[in-house]
């Protein structure tokens, strides 16, 4: 197995929400008009896998099992830590209420376009922020300051929960037919169309 394997999936989950981001950000500045069913269907898609994997897999790896071995071995982390956790508590309720606002605007129409489209720029910018931070202060203090136990034992639990998206591990039939209908409909990075 790979030494820091962890570090390595951390990075590629990564670069797979930052290219997801990218994509939706296309879409949305190319806007509904041309093919409404497809750009709701494929932002619905989207937002959901946001939902399901990096919230659910992504961020409790890192508060769970990253950030408390960072602090304990260096404490001038504490800071930006700190702030990273509090932006994991928010991330789940703010995909959410952007899933909401995208319903709006498909089920009400144009009136509701407005609100959702405030929402999303602030959300991709402070999401690829967070990553940037991470990757900037937290990854390299990781790689600087933990043991080698600290290293197997994050490697061992990272690789047993990682996201299929990186394309390193099979999503499992129940969301092969998300992550096809996404690569299908989604513009690049992410898609072909
Ligand atoms: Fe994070
Ligand atoms: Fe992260």
């Amino acid at each position: 197995m790979m030494k820091k394997r962890s570090l390595h999936i951390i990075r590629d989950e990564h670069a797979s929400l930052a290219a997801m981001l990218r994509s939706m950000s296309l879409l949305v500045e190319r806007g509904s008009d041309k093919d409404p069913r497809q750009f709701f269907e494929v932002m619905r898609a989207m937002l959901f896998y946001i939902d399901e994997f990096p919230e659910q897999l992504h961020h409790p790896k890192e508060s769970n099992l990253l950030f408390p071995r960072v602090a304990k071995r260096a404490p001038e982390m504490m800071g930006a830590i700190d702030r990273l956790e509090r932006d994991h508590m928010h991330s789940e309720k703010a995909v959410r209420d952007l899933l909401h606002l995208l319903l709006a605007w498909e089920q009400v129409g144009a009136s509701r376009k407005a609100a959702f489209v405030d929402a999303f720029g602030p959300y991709v910018e402070s999401y690829l922020e967070h990553m940037r931070l991470e990757e900037t202060l937290v990854l390299p203090a990781a790689e600087a300051a933990l043991s080698e136990e600290d290293w197997a034992a994050l490697d061992l639990a990272f690789d047993q929960n990682a996201d299929p998206l990186t394309g390193k591990y099979p999503p499992g039939p129940a969301f092969e037919k998300l992550f096809s209908r996404i690569v299908s409909i989604a513009p690049s990075p992410i898609g072909l169309g």
